[in-house]
């Protein structure tokens, strides 16, 4: 799957591999900038987020450690319903740290705004989020996010770290799906 799919299961290349590059540097720098000086611990959000961890990770010079957690926030549909279940949590304690939540996509909102609240009453110093991706359009709550990436459109997109029944996590860029595939 590459962008000789444009066109077949792929609908529209949004954000290319060169975009989402440019977006990662910088945020980065700003990273690096603000949290010069404190402890720095990144919370990644499984599974989309893994891309934008790897990516956005590698450009800190600041040193980090990182972490995971797995949430569900959707049912069987494609709506996010503000129930959140914790699948795996995390390893760290975040008491006295500097939490930044790296995410890959903001829609409706109410996945994050669940999870800023809950790792807020862990006792952290700090919580702030990164996303590389939001779709204003679409928001029920409002997340006040520090690092943002790019705002799309309100339609479904698959690409880097973003599934469609899981597969589509892989491409280096953020497409569009064609509708034959979701329709069937
Ligand atoms: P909410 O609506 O709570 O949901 O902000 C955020 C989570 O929903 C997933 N999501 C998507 N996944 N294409 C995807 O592949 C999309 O267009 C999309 N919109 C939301 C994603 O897991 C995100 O963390
Ligand atoms: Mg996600």
């Amino acid at each position: 799957m590459d962008q000789s799919d444009v066109g077949t299961d792929l609908e529209k290349i949004l954000l290319s591999e060169e975009d989402l590059g440019k977006k990662l540097d910088e945020m980065a720098a700003k990273i690096d900038e603000d949290y010069a000086g404190r402890d720095l611990l990144l919370v990644g959000v499984l599974k989309g987020a893994v891309m934008v961890m790897a990516d956005l990770s590698r450009r800190l010079h600041h040193p980090i450690t990182m972490d995971w957690m797995a949430v569900s926030s959707y049912g069987s549909g494609t709506k996010s319903s503000g129930v959140v279940r914790i699948l795996k949590d995390l390893d760290s304690d975040l008491s006295g740290r500097n939490v930044l939540i790296v995410e890959d996509i903001i829609d409706s909102g109410l996945t994050l705004s669940w999870l800023v609240s809950n790792l807020r009453s862990r006792g952290p110093a700090s919580v702030e989020i990164a996303a590389m991706l939001r779709k204003p359009d679409a928001a029920q709550t409002d997340v006040d996010v520090k690092y943002l990436g790019y705002d799309i459109p309100n339609e479904f997109v698959v690409g880097y770290g973003l599934d469609y029944a899981e597969n589509y996590r892989n491409l280096p860029f953020v497409a569009t799906l064609a509708p034959h595939v979701y329709s069937g």
